[in-house]
């Protein structure tokens, strides 16, 4: 089995650096995404990141995924808070999976409360800003047994 993490980003997501800095920070996602890299790589991973604004798209890659990557991390953007679609999709998929945000939802607007990923990933890591992403290597490291390396 691949040492490959697929790294998944949805809506919106390619707008951080300027998006709404006073939530999500000036970080830029390229910056998230080689910053989770580094760390994977440091722990023999291999990362594939994906950013798409379309479900579908986020949809097909984690089909893609099955029997080829290890783990899935996810921050699907406001789509956590209502695909079922996306939540179908990652239900199907063997692997490890872990739900990352910036900010922490259950703290902001009563929509974005409902996760409909938390019932089919291992667990949830969010509000932590830039080290959300630091604690999603950690916890699939910690979750990918070695039986799969
Ligand atoms: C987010 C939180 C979501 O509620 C929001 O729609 C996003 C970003 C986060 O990383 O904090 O797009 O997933």
């Amino acid at each position: 089995m691949s040492r490959e993490i697929l790294l998944l980003s949805g809506p919106n997501l390619d707008q951080l650096g300027t998006r709404s800095p006073e939530i999500y920070g000036t970080s830029t996602l390229g910056e998230h995404v080689s910053r989770f890299t580094e760390r994977a790589e440091a722990c023999g991973f291999t990362v594939r990141h994906v950013q798409s604004n379309f479900e579908g798209n986020l949809i097909e890659e984690i089909h893609a995924a099955r029997g080829q990557s290890v783990a899935i991390v996810i921050n699907a953007g406001a789509l956590t808070h209502f695909s079922w679609a996306l939540a179908d999709a990652l239900a199907t998929f063997e692997g490890v999976k872990v739900e990352v945000h910036l900010s922490n939802p259950a703290a902001r607007e009563p929509f974005r409360h409902v996760s409909t990923l938390a019932a089919v990933v291992n667990g949830s890591i969010a509000g932590f800003g830039p080290s959300s992403y630091d604690l999603a290597v950690e916890a699939v490291r910690q979750l990918v047994s070695p039986a799969s390396v």
